[in-house]
């Protein structure tokens, strides 16, 4: 099910080639070579490649481009990215030789975790793809005519990581080739920037573990080691990974499950420098173990992102959240590896809908995650089923190989309603109204799904994971200590709020692309499933159902709470937070909007406690307890450094990252006005949190630079911003308001330039 917009295929006059020495997923890998003469050097000489599995390619024994794991990781059967060099500088006049190296990757290693492994996903064979075109001529081509060799890559795969036997280097390539036919509906141009390398690490501390060494980098994230290794051919060293040590430095990955991730190199004599092509890890701790005599002599961490380039930043005077904020940057960047996953380390690392739904908003902030998130769109809409429900997570490996029958693995909301918050985050940050057409009739089935659950506005969620109508719900929600659990939202609750929340704002996306007819379709729903809330989940007092933080904070940000119920469930949200002891009690859907429904309702007091809280669960515990990324679960350590059960425990979750929205949005002050997106015109309307003062926050919009930032002293605040051409920027109103010394009643329309503004703090 792709979609009218998207990228338009090329003609191939090349043959998708396999090598025939193959022996399938797991096994030795290999490479596909051919060499061509040329009478002249040819400018401009463009080689387009792809592969099913991954490659890596050298002309005249030079890596071609500067991309990690290409072409990256797309819902292969339907569509298949396709990369574009200039090799003009790489080429000669005479014989030239292109090596096409071909890894198993996201194809046919092991996908999903061990109690339901997939392998061979997309296809059991890996095979290669690419023309070198230049001054309007073919000048090579993937055909029938070349060969095939092995490598001295003796297993490779995602989870499992890289072996190689370095005596094995330079075998003959004395197999052959077949044609076949590409298994993907599509071969389109490549969507994203492609996966980069960033600035390499040092260790930071080194010691030495038994016959290993443990090496620090100070910094957890999605990376490959760089290491010089020297010593008799035979010797080997091994190298293992690991996020977070036990006390006492104990050695501790077992939250890697079944993915082994490690790699293991044989030398073939003499000293070199390796670094693997076709897996990556998440750590920030690696062992090195040299044995038979290896020697190594020197290892950086490389870490690998697609989005290279920080577009935001937030500084305040309290270093715990300046740092959480730079371990959201780092979340971001571990699980941004071509599509937005959950985590880079253990036997999952697969692009969950609800996760990437709670931190688009964040993740444009923080860095150009444009054309990022609309190929992951694309994705989406390609794994949508056939009723309209969207998986869980996509690119999706359960589609091909688990039955409906036996399990559904997509319609829950939460998670589905990606399908609308995405584009509508994109639309914000960039004003693409093309990816709103694009996704709205995906938008479209997804309601039908939910009204199509439990037939009509409420949701009456199936308990059982795999079952139509499941719903996540709040995803690790806190529940306190067993004696005497905090409350938590009910599934049908949580599943019925954002059947309104996608209702409503795909009503909005509908009127926003002039659609009047369907905006006003679908608004009549959203009043439908608005009132059938009120009536199943709101007492008349004011209280809904489970009177727990997620209830209130989504309902209130959504605008789910009808007016004559505000007041007495404002009261009941302060208390519900209160009793709390000003700790979170939301999960992966109530944290995003915790903290912007207690601001947006003035309790402002509530929301910097509980985001200020340095206790469990807070945001600011793992990084008193040394995060220098994003936990999946607030309890992911107890307070004496105890590791939480490894099942399920990663430290590299961008989702509870999802908070530094509130931190540009509010605490900033900086909210795009949807009526005029792209930063075309934004309001300034910043939540003074005293403790944080001064703030300073930058951003690079899609109209230039942009910074806002406070000071408060006694009850006055300056507050300046800068403001690039072309965007127009409102100040909300506050008391005894000043701009550039001159006093105005506020709201007051900037244009661009730096503007000082004071106002009494309210
Ligand atoms: C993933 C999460 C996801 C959740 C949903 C977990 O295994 O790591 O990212 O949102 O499942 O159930």
């Amino acid at each position: 099910m792709g979609s009218d917009n998207a990228p338009v295929a090329r003609t191939w006059r090349a043959g998708m080639i396999v090598p025939d020495c193959d022996q399938g997923q797991g096994t030795q890998a290999s490479y596909v070579t051919t060499r061509f003469t040329l009478a002249t050097v040819v400018p401009k000489a463009m080689l387009h490649i792809t592969a099913q599995g991954l490659y890596v390619s050298y002309i005249n024994g030079v890596k071609v481009g500067d991309d990690h794991l290409t072409p990256g990781w797309t819902v292969y059967d339907d569509r298949l990215a396709y990369q574009s060099y200039p090799v003009a500088d790489l080429l000669k006049a005479g014989e030239n030789r292109i090596e096409i190296r071909l890894g198993d990757g996201w194809w046919r290693s092991q996908l999903m975790w061990a109690q339901a492994p997939i392998f061979n996903c997309w296809g059991d064979k890996v095979a290669a793809l690419a023309e070198i075109e230049g001054g309007g001529e073919l000048l090579c081509a993937t055909g029938p005519d070349w060969a095939a060799g092995l490598l001295p890559i003796t297993k490779n795969g995602i989870y499992w990581g890289e072996s190689v036997d370095a005596r094995l280097a330079g075998l003959p390539a004395d197999a052959g080739v077949t044609v076949i036919t590409p298994s993907t509906r599509r071969i389109v141009p490549a969507e994203t920037a492609g996966i980069k390398a960033l600035e390499p690490l040092r260790a930071v501390d080194s010691w030495a573990d038994g016959a290993a060494t443990v090496h620090d980098f100070g910094q957890n994230c999605a990376a490959i080691p760089r290491i010089d290794m020297d010593g008799p051919a035979g010797a080997s060293v091994l190298i293992e990974f690991c996020e977070q040590l036990a006390p006492g430095r104990v050695w501790d990955n077992r939250n890697y499950r079944s993915a082994r991730a490690a790699l293991d190199y044989v030398l073939a004599g003499g000293p070199t420098t390796w670094e693997p092509e076709f897996t990556f890890m998440g750590y920030r701790y690696a062992r090195v173990t040299p044995q038979g005599g290896a020697r190594v002599t020197g290892i950086v961490s490389v870490p690998l992102t697609s989005v290279p380039e920080q577009h935001g930043t937030f500084a305040s005077a309290h270093p715990l959240v300046n740092r959480l904020v730079e371990n959201t940057v780092w979340s971001q960047r571990s699980n941004f590896v071509d599509v937005p996953t959950d985590c880079p380390q253990r036997d999952e690392r697969l692009g969950w809908t609800g996760d990437a739904q709670v931190f688009a908003g964040t993740a444009c902030w923080l860095a150009d995650s444009h054309a990022f998130l609309r190929k992951y769109l694309r994705d989406v809409m390609a794994d949508q089923r056939e009723d309209g429900a969207i998986p869980h997570f996509s690119p999706d490996p359960t589609r091909l190989h688990i039955a409906p029958e036996d399990a559904i693995w997509a319609g829950s909301t939460g998670w589905g309603d990606a399908i609308g918050v995405i584009p509508w985050q994109l639309y914000l940050h960039y004003g693409d109204r093309e990816i709103l057409k694009e996704c709205l009739p995906a938008m479209l089935r997804w309601l039908d799904y939910l009204w199509s659950i439990s037939d009509g506005p409420v949701i009456q969620s199936h308990a059982t994971w795999g079952k139509k109508g499941f719903t996540v719900g709040d995803w690790l929600q806190p529940t306190g200590s067993s004696a005497k659990p905090q409350p938590t939202i009910g599934d049908d609750c949580a599943a019925t709020i954002y059947h309104f929340i996608s209702t409503d704002l795909t009503a909005r996306i509908a009127e926003t692309l002039g659609d009047t007819a369907l905006a006003v379709q679908l608004r009549a729903r959203a009043v439908t499933i608005s009132a059938a809330f009120e009536h199943e989940f709101m007492t008349a007092s004011g209280r809904i159902a489970n009177n727990d933080q997620t209830s209130y904070a989504l309902a209130f940000l959504y605008g789910l709470v009808p007016a004559r119920h505000h007041d007495a469930a404002k009261a009941h949200f302060a208390r519900v937070v209160a009793d709390a002891g000003y700790k979170i009690g939301t999960g992966f859907i109530g944290t995003p909007a915790l903290l912007p429904a207690l601001t947006m309702l003035g309790l402002h007091d509530h929301a910097g406690r509980v985001f200020l809280n340095e206790d469990v669960p807070g945001w600011l515990f793992q990084v008193r307890m040394g995060a220098t990324t994003i936990w999946e679960r607030w309890d992911a350590l107890a307070p004496d450094g105890s590791i939480y059960d490894p099942s399920m425990n990663s430290y590299n979750h961008y989702a509870y990252g999802a908070v530094c929205q509130w931190l540009f949005e509010s605490v900033a002050g900086l909210t795009i006005d949807p009526d005029h997106p792209g930063f075309a015109r934004i309001v300034l309307d910043p939540v003074i949190i005293p403790a944080l003062s001064p703030v300073a926050a930058t951003h690079q919009s899609l109209r230039g630079p942009i910074a806002a930032g406070w000071v408060l002293d006694g009850d006055v605040v300056t507050y300046t911003v800068s403001i690039p051409e072309g965007v127009i920027a409102e100040m909300a109103a506050r008391p005894v308001l000043t701009v550039n010394g001159v006093a105005k009643p506020g709201p007051v329309t900037l244009g661009a330039g730096t503007h000082l503004l004071t106002f009494q703090r309210s």
